[in-house]
């Protein structure tokens, strides 16, 4: 139906005839003449119709915004000073021969041709209209140049592409499952995996070597600006390569993505900083190294401060008082302060002291601390932040994950509000994560049950588990997650021996996992694998700020989709089939 895409029509094309379709974008008159911008997914082109051409001129007046045309015409040169320079096709225009329509369409419940702000429960309703707009599209495409270069990479360094069900049993990755009721069995359940985990350790066990898949996995948590229900990972896992061989293969290849996408270099090596560093110095596991502030530590000097808020913390093991200098902030208000003390007031911060350096000596200082905090303190806190005159020194004193969450959290916010944001891509490698965590009294795995602990003898897992390190490895891009894996435990003993330091019984365990459990007995290979978040990474290289417009068809925040009305009742027949019976007293939840 057609020569050529819309929006690759150049000057290589002049003098020749084009036969095009696409969309119209716009339509305007213009004395006598009319002027249609045709659209597709390759971009606009130009298509003038004059009075002449009696009978397309008079079809060309019939059209409307969104309607479906097959245009034929002339490739001519833009007279000069009607040239577009921001357009590939601006340099041309085709006079219409012949115009057909191919289909008409309604007026659209947003205009395409020009950024609104449109709610995004309407964009997301009118998906397909809102993917139509060339931002969308742009989105669209650079993200199945990521999946095709990402698979090129993989393909060549002999990794195979496999499948692994969705109907299956629940994978544990920290969230809850999403269950499909069996028709066959029931009153049992699949789980659809939170992610491949146990099939391509097994695959591994079947000697596949190798293994990728693009794959969609599924988890009932809560949502985020960069969490979706449903997402996409791009799933690895090797057998015989040790954590430095996969990171080092792994590393190569995002820094293949980034010279062949963005035309940007990224460090050889990555950086590689341990996950107690990084709480330290960040409070974050997935440190933004765009921005150059830091935590400091200064529990050891407020021990015997008069002001409780600080000793306390000081002195107790599970908790932190630390300093954050930010350079230049003496100028941040009291009403920016309060702000600052509402914001971290999310994460469980009581309050946000400060010092701020007008100042030379004492009388420089201005505080809701100072007094009391002796001057020798002082004196060491400034000297130990490195402050200068002009700056403000942030505090925080709480149990460590408060503060880590709070500070860490305003560190991030303070760098963007005051434009101290490096420009840039800063990947590295957060490595020796605790294996085991401790939340609500119970012991959760950090990263999954799977993951080998950095032990020499099983029976260490018996002393602290706290204590221990997994040989985990995340890899962070600007803040943000984009990767995680491990090594995997290979024998079964050890297996067990995890999933009883989790409280989990060898019944429940052998419930469970008792397909994994058997399968480490058969000659397990050693082996570990990542898994990338495909999502977050076409978000952060494409600089959207939703992982949802990155998605074709996602989710909202509370795990809908307003095109199809998902999830919805389903016919009473259905549900007796599946021998379900719905509880009329249940309540939507509360998060
Ligand atoms: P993990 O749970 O760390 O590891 O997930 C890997 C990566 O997937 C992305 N991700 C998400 N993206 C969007 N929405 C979500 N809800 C979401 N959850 C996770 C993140 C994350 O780094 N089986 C292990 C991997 C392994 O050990 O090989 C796993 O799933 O970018
Ligand atoms: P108060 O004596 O409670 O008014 O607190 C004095 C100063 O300490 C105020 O600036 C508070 O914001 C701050 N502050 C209170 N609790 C904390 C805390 N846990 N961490 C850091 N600063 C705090």
């Amino acid at each position: 139906m057609r020569s050529h895409y819309c929006g690759e029509v150049t000057t290589k094309l002049l003098d020749q005839t084009v036969k095009l379709t696409g969309w119209v974008h716009r339509r305007r008159d213009h004395g006598g003449v009319i002027f249609i911008d045709l659209r597709d997914r390759e971009g606009l082109v130009q298509v003038v119709f004059h009075p002449e051409n009696r009978e397309a001129f008079k079809m060309a007046e019939s059209v409307r915004s969104e309607y479906v045309l097959q245009v034929t015409g002339k490739v001519h040169r833009r007279l000069e000073g009607t040239v577009n320079k921001d357009l590939r096709t601006g340099e041309i225009e085709i006079v219409a021969d012949t115009i057909t329509i191919l289909n008409r369409a309604e007026t659209t419940p947003f205009p395409i041709d020009e950024y609104h702000e449109v709610s995004e429960e309407v964009r997301l309703k009118y998906r397909y209209l809102d993917l139509r707009r060339p931002e969308m599209l742009e989105r669209m495409k650079f993200r199945a140049r990521i999946t095709a270069n990402l698979r090129r990479y993989l393909e060549g360094h002999g990794f195979l592409d496999i499948e692994t069900p969705f109907l299956t049993k629940a994978t544990p990755e920290g969230a809850r499952d999403y269950l499909v009721p069996s028709r066959t069995k029931p009153g049992s359940f699949y789980a659809l995996p939170q992610s491949p985990q146990q099939f391509k350790q097994m695959l591994m066990m079947a000697g596949m070597d190798r293994y990728y898949q693009i794959v969609r996995c599924f988890r009932d948590e809560d949502l985020r600006a960069d969490r979706q229900p449903e997402f996409t990972q791009l799933d690895i896992e090797t057998s015989f390569l040790n954590e430095e061989e996969i990171q080092g293969l792994m590393e190569e290849m995002i820094r293949g993505l980034f010279v062949d996408l963005l035309d940007v270099k990224l460090p050889n090596p990555f950086p590689r900083m341990t996950y107690a560093e990084a709480m330290k110095r960040y409070g974050s596991d997935k440190p933004d190294l765009r921005i150059p502030l830091e935590l400091v530590d200064v529990g050891d000097l407020m021990r015997e401060v008069e002001f409780k808020v600080f000793s306390g913390p000081a002195k107790d093991a599970h908790s932190r008082v630390v300093a954050l200098r930010v350079p230049g902030g003496a100028d941040i208000s009291r009403k920016e302060i309060d702000d600052y003390t509402n914001y971290i007031s999310v994460f469980g911060a009581k309050g946000l002291a400060y010092i701020k350096i007008n100042g030379e000596g004492m009388e420089g200082l201005q505080s809701p601390i100072l007094k009391f905090i002796p001057e020798a303190v002082t004196l060491k806190i400034l000297e130990r932040t490195g402050a200068q005159i002009g700056d403000i020194i942030f505090f925080g004193a709480d149990k460590a994950n408060i503060v880590n969450d709070s500070l860490g959290g305003l560190r991030i916010k303070v760098g963007h509000d005051r434009g101290l944001v490096k420009e840039g891509w800063f990947p590295l490698w957060v490595i020796d994560f605790p294996m085991f965590e401790k939340g609500e009294g119970r012991l959760s795995a950090c990263h999954h049950p799977f993951t080998a602990p950095q032990i020499k003898d099983i029976s260490e897992l018996s002393q602290d588990p706290t204590k221990i390190l997994a040989r985990a490895y995340d890899m962070a891009l600007n803040g943000s997650e984009i990767g995680g894996g491990s090594i995997r435990i290979n024998s079964p003993e050890l297996q067990m021996a995890v999933f009883r330091t989790l409280n989990i019984t060898e019944e429940a365990a052998n419930e469970k996992f008792g397909h994994l459990l058997t399968a480490l007995k058969f000659g397990c290979p050693p082996h570990g694998g990542i898994a990338f978040g495909v999502d977050r990474l076409a978000m952060l290289m494409t600089g959207a700020t939703s992982i949802r417009d990155v998605i074709a068809f996602p989710k909202t925040q509370t795990a809908t989709c307003p095109l199809t009305d998902a999830p919805a009742p389903v016919e009473p027949e259905q549900l007796l089939e599946l021998g379900i019976r719905i509880r009329k007293d249940i309540k939507e939840p509360k998060e």
